[in-house]
């Protein structure tokens, strides 16, 4: 796991839209997974502004969204699919067919989990996954006590994420108890992972995640598993890591050629 300690989103952003850009670079036809929440928006922004200005091509990509609300009626403007194409898919020249969102309608959830699942794997995996993460370190929909070893599945959202994502919907009894979250073990799969996290209601949970035992109750953890995971933070979001220090000076010292 290599933790990046970085001025502020604007530095974050420009930092994973690199990565992106030299994975389309070298692999045009790209699987991306995307995330959801406030946090990746800048990256979104970013990546948006280089296919504007640069032409940063997306027209091979593939690319899968971590979660989604079950219940929500089609186009519900806050169901992750619209979300996922407002601020990101419908800004850059990726397909709409290639854009892939669990079904939170379907009539049999399991079964669309398990398609899901069938998709990801004949895409040919994910090459980068970018996420964010809840204050009680949940990645997608992965709440508190998920299985370390899951895959995409229906999960119960905790009250504290209902509160957090209250915000979205105006009140908080418009918010689903149900989601379909990819699992930690589809996560553990991708290829490259770069989780971001800004703020101090972060400091926690990226404590938890970065410095924690690797324990269920903070799901984030599982990445300490991952053999390429990167976490991105603000100064707030990392004001708790204890090797705060050591980060900084690994950053400063690594080797050009390396990369993320
Ligand atoms: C939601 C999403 C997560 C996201 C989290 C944090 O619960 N399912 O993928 O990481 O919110 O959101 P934010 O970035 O807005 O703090």
């Amino acid at each position: 796991m290599e933790v990046v300690i970085l001025p502020g989103s604007k530095q974050i952003a420009s930092l994973a839209a690199d990565a992106v850009e030299a994975l389309l670079r070298r692999k045009p036809d790209a699987v991306l997974g995307l995330a959801t929440g406030s946090t990746p928006l800048p990256v979104y922004v970013e990546l948006a502004a280089r296919h504007e200005r640069a032409g940063l091509d997306f027209s091979r990509v593939r690319a899968f969204a971590l979660d989604e609300y079950v219940g929500l009626p089609a186009g519900h403007p806050e169901s992750y699919r619209e979300v996922i194409a407002r601020e990101f898919t419908a800004r850059v020249n990726i397909s709409p067919a290639n854009v892939h969102v669990p079904d939170g309608a379907a009539a049999d959830i399991p079964a669309a989990c398990r398609a899901y699942e069938d998709a990801i794997r004949d895409a040919g995996g994910v090459d980068l996954q970018l996420l964010g993460v809840g204050t009680d370190g949940h990645i997608g929909f992965n709440e508190p006590g998920s299985s370390l070893a899951s895959r995409t599945r229906i999960k119960t959202l905790i009250e504290q994420t209902r509160r957090d994502n209250a915000r979205f919907f105006g009140s908080l009894a418009d918010v689903p108890h149900h989601v379909l979250t990819q699992g930690l073990g589809t996560i553990l799969d991708a290829r490259h992972v770069i989780l971001i996290a800004t703020g101090a209601q972060k400091a926690q949970a990226v404590r938890d995640l970065a410095e924690g035992p690797v324990a269920a109750i903070c799901a984030a953890s599982v990445l300490q598993l991952h053999p390429h995971a990167t976490i991105l933070l603000d100064e707030a979001a990392a004001s708790s890591l204890r090797l705060a220090d050591y980060y900084r000076h690994s950053y400063d010292h690594k080797p050009a050629w390396q990369g993320l």
